[in-house]
């Protein structure tokens, strides 16, 4: 770090203790039944493996039909459950349950939804799911007649009443052939309401409104070309998904990003710095926190032509007068514990401190761009948060999500000193 700003005496190195995978230090239980799509929950215990979860898996005699037990044991390393009379555990029946921190059933058939709703036990599965006080996230598989079947119906909505999360199904062609709803959500998809599930059940950020700001923004030339940047929204999208693990109800406005929506994350779409100025304006209304991590384009061109400008009748050079588009976060009047970025190539401290005052911020994310694994489309970033009071913490290079956290950590304790 150079300069001679009195920040400079008071750098120190930020501390994160937060996990460094969204399921580190969670085991789940997850229970697979009788359906086609078990071969599908091969994948989705792998995800949650590499997602930093303990996984323990219990299976329906039906499941075994599909899938081996063996698949899972090895996915898992752990053995898995399908008899409670023959498991080696003397209290299998109920310790997978009692240790779980979630049960994730997937697939889950109209069989086994019909037994949650009516608390029967006829299998390790659901009886895990009246055994345990964790969350339980529930995707169902099966024909689209069985899942718009009344019966299947007023099930799921008793279940939601209980506080069961439903993942899906999705929409799409189903193993009869038939178009519909009934198929197995997408497994990222799962473990994307899962990780929402865990968050709502005691997590620090639950009860608060997170507003957050990703990508880019294109500003017309004409009704084919923009003028834009390089930024993918990844830092932006980590930091809404940490708030959401953490329980916030999560707000995220998103310039045109090619990243997924993620369950659980309420994201608005928009394209010009004018659009997201105004969809921030209504979010940031009653947020707790709105952290600014989009790359709005500084400039627009003054009009955008009507119509596709042409190369004909010889013009070697065309000019496109930019106009200055309003500083977002400058404008936005509130919006609780204000949080900038500042994406630098050179100065990146005297850049970053000026940004804090100018922009009224309560601390500023400071990234060299040029940096080996910072900045645009990477998947970590290395960055020093500059705080209004002085402090100064440089942190070493992490995982986007993990940088999420550490913000997080500081905007949750400046809420707690200000109300
Ligand atoms: N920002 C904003 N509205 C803009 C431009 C930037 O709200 N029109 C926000 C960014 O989201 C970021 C912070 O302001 O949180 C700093 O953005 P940055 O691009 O680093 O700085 P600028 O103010 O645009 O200044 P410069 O481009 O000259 O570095």
């Amino acid at each position: 770090m150079t300069g001679d700003s009195d920040f400079e005496m008071l750098i120190e190195t930020g501390q994160t203790d937060r996990p460094r995978l969204p399921l580190s230090g969670r085991r789940i239980a997850l229970g697979v039944t009788g359906s086609i799509a078990a071969y599908k929950a091969a994948d989705l215990c792998s995800k949650l493996r590499q997602a930093g979860a303990e996984v323990e898996a219990i299976m329906t005699p039906a499941a075994t039909q599909f899938i081996t037990p063996l698949t899972f044991q090895s996915l898992t390393g752990h053995d898995v459950v399908v008899d409670m009379f023959t498991a080696h555990e003397a209290e299998a029946h109920v310790e997978v349950a009692r240790r779980a921190d979630a049960l994730v059933i997937a697939p889950a058939t109209a069989d086994c939804i019909a037994n949650l709703a009516n608390g029967q036990t006829p299998d390790m599965v659901t009886l895990t799911a009246l055994a345990t006080e964790a969350p339980v996230v529930v995707a169902p598989a099966m024909d689209n007649q069985m899942w718009e079947h009344i019966a299947t119906r007023t099930n799921v909505a008793t279940l939601q009443g209980r506080g069961v999360v439903f993942a899906g199904p999705g929409e799409g062609r189903l193993a009869s052939g038939r178009y519909g709803a009934g198929r197995l959500a997408e497994p990222a998809d799962i473990v994307a309401a899962l990780r929402q599930a865990l968050g709502k059940r005691g997590g620090d950020f639950t009860g608060r409104r997170v507003v957050v700001s990703a990508g880019p923004t294109q500003e017309p030339v004409d009704p084919v070309r923009f003028v834009g940047n390089r930024s993918t929204g990844k830092m932006g999208l980590a930091i809404a998904e940490a708030a959401r693990d953490r329980g916030a109800e999560v707000t995220l406005v998103a310039g045109p990003v090619s990243l997924p929506e993620q369950p659980g994350i309420t994201r608005i779409d928009v394209t010009t710095v004018a659009e997201m100025l105004s969809a921030l304006e209504t979010a940031t209304s009653t947020s707790d926190a709105i952290v600014m991590a989009a790359a709005p384009a500084d400039f627009r061109p003054a009009s955008a032509a009507g119509q596709k400008i042409k190369k004909e009748g010889g013009n070697q050079a065309l000019e496109i007068q930019l106009v200055k588009n309003p500083d977002i976060i400058g404008t936005l009047p509130g919006g609780g514990v204000r949080v900038g970025f500042a994406a630098e190539t050179h100065d990146l401290e005297r850049y970053a401190v000026e940004k804090l005052a100018a922009k009224r911020l309560d601390m500023i994310v400071a990234n060299d761009v040029t940096a080996a694994g910072s900045g645009f489309g990477t998947e970590t970033n290395q960055v020093t948060i500059f705080h209004a009071d002085g402090d100064v913490e440089a942190f070493p290079l992490m995982s986007k999500y993990e940088v999420g956290h550490a913000i997080l950590d500081r905007v949750l304790s400046r809420i707690q000193t200000h109300q």
